[in-house]
């Protein structure tokens, strides 16, 4: 609704400034794709494909699906355009995925994210990059109290070497899990450790971890990346539990919280997917992102980004020509940057200028029939103490008009 889009905007315009000023580009991808693409890129026992798609078949017998995510299309959309073979690609996207969960605060079936990608780089300093990026984004909004949270999820050989003995664990643990996570032994064993069922997280406190199974390399980076941390002086706290519900990730996976959020309580959800350019058919390319989602971060963003701009000009008109004039005069106003209002309601003079006190107009215009015989009209500072300041110009003296709007507008 249009009072609630006046956050939306504000916080979107400054998320955008951001991102422009991180010199990361704008990608815009179609919110329908083939299904195939995110079974595949997402992984066919994640929640998000086994539950959640809004999937149907197109006229054409296709199996279609509303995106549930971003980062599978703008894999899809650079590889369709051989972006994959050029150089580092620093890509941002903002609009609406779906997802058929229960709705509740903070989780809607179509919601909104703000996704980052860069792509093609393994330098853990674009781990550090996406990762201040996406903490800094919320600092600008004026966002408190988040926390950072990472783990290392290795590359696929380490993740072999856990699935092992994890798997022997599971095996003998099998009875007290829950039937999802039971189901999952054989197919995903590691989609288990993102289960939502209270009595096998409680179970899993007990399980091996996947961190003891990294290899020195994949330490070293996630050393790095922690170390760089501290001197950037970002704080976060490991969390050895954290695998993300999708299943692309390898090395960093990451998620910024907020206790104020309640249950739903990520705003923002990302990692390195290295391996995932290549299993959708693209060039062997490394990359890491994020996503934040929007009606989450607009619970988090403070009261002031509602403030918008109130009307600068209202244009009081009353009589034929008088019409006609504020007509033309609106037209030519719209070559400067000032928000006008022209009241079209033909009511007396002093009906008018209630109105334009009740949008609070900075100044007003008034044009009677003697001022419009002489194509001329009244402008008048309207705020309290100035009342008195008001000039009179020609619809033809534009440099006349302008002095006159540096008063409202200091710069334009
Ligand atoms: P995700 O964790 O599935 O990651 O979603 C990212 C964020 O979207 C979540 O942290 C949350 O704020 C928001 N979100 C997810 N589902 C809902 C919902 N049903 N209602 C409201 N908000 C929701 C991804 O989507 C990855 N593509 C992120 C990424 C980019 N990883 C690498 N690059």
């Amino acid at each position: 609704m249009p009072d609630q889009l006046i956050k939306w905007q504000n916080v979107e315009s400054i998320l955008r400034e951001q991102l422009k000023r991180s010199s990361v580009k704008e990608i815009r991808t179609p919110i329908i794709e083939m299904t195939e693409l995110f079974e595949r890129g997402i992984g066919e026992s994640t929640d998000v494909v086994s539950k959640e798609m809004y999937t149907f078949l197109d006229r054409g017998e296709r199996s279609c699906t509303l995106r549930p995510e971003g980062t599978a299309s703008v894999v899809r959309a650079i590889i369709n355009n051989g972006l994959t073979t050029n150089s580092f690609q620093k890509l941002w996207y903002m609009g609406p995925m779906f997802r058929y969960e229960r709705p509740q605060a903070g989780r809607q079936r179509q919601f909104h994210q703000l996704g980052v990608e860069y792509i093609g780089s393994n330098s853990p300093r674009s781990d550090l990059e996406i990762i201040t990026l996406a903490w800094d984004i919320l600092q600008k909004l004026g966002v408190k109290n988040l926390n950072l949270e990472i783990n290392s999820l290795g590359d696929s050989e380490d993740r072999k070497n856990y699935q092992n003995s994890f798997i022997e664990w599971l095996e003998s643990n099998y009875k007290l899990l829950d039937l999802d996570s039971q189901n999952r032994v054989k197919k995903n064993p590691l989609r288990i450790l993102d289960t939502k069922n209270r009595e096998t997280q409680n179970l899993l406190k007990n399980a091996p971890v996947l961190i003891d199974f990294l290899s020195q390399k994949s330490l070293e980076r996630y050393e790095f990346i922690k170390d760089n941390l501290d001197l950037l002086k970002i704080p976060f706290i490991e969390n050895t539990k954290l695998v993300r519900g999708l299943d692309y990730y390898t090395h960093t996976a990451f998620e910024i919280t907020s206790i104020a959020l309640g249950s739903q309580a990520t705003v923002c959800g990302g990692g390195r997917y290295d391996n995932l350019i290549k299993q959708i058919g693209g060039n062997d390319t490394p990359a890491i992102g994020f996503a934040i989602g929007l009606e989450r971060l607009m619970l988090l963003v403070e009261k002031d980004l509602e403030i918008h701009r109130n009307i600068d000009l209202y244009i009081i008109n009353k009589g034929i020509i008088a019409e006609a004039l504020a007509i033309k005069l609106s037209r030519k106003l719209r070559n400067y940057d000032v928000i006008t209002e022209i009241d079209i309601s033909g009511s007396s003079i002093s009906k008018q200028l209630k109105k334009a006190n009740k949008f609070k107009a900075k100044s007003i215009i008034i044009i009677g029939e003697e001022e419009a015989m002489k194509n001329q009209f009244k402008i008048r500072l309207f705020s309290d103490n100035e009342n008195n300041k008001e000039k009179t110009i020609n619809l033809e003296d534009n440099s006349g008009l302008e002095e006159w709007l540096k008063n409202i507008i200091p710069i334009y």
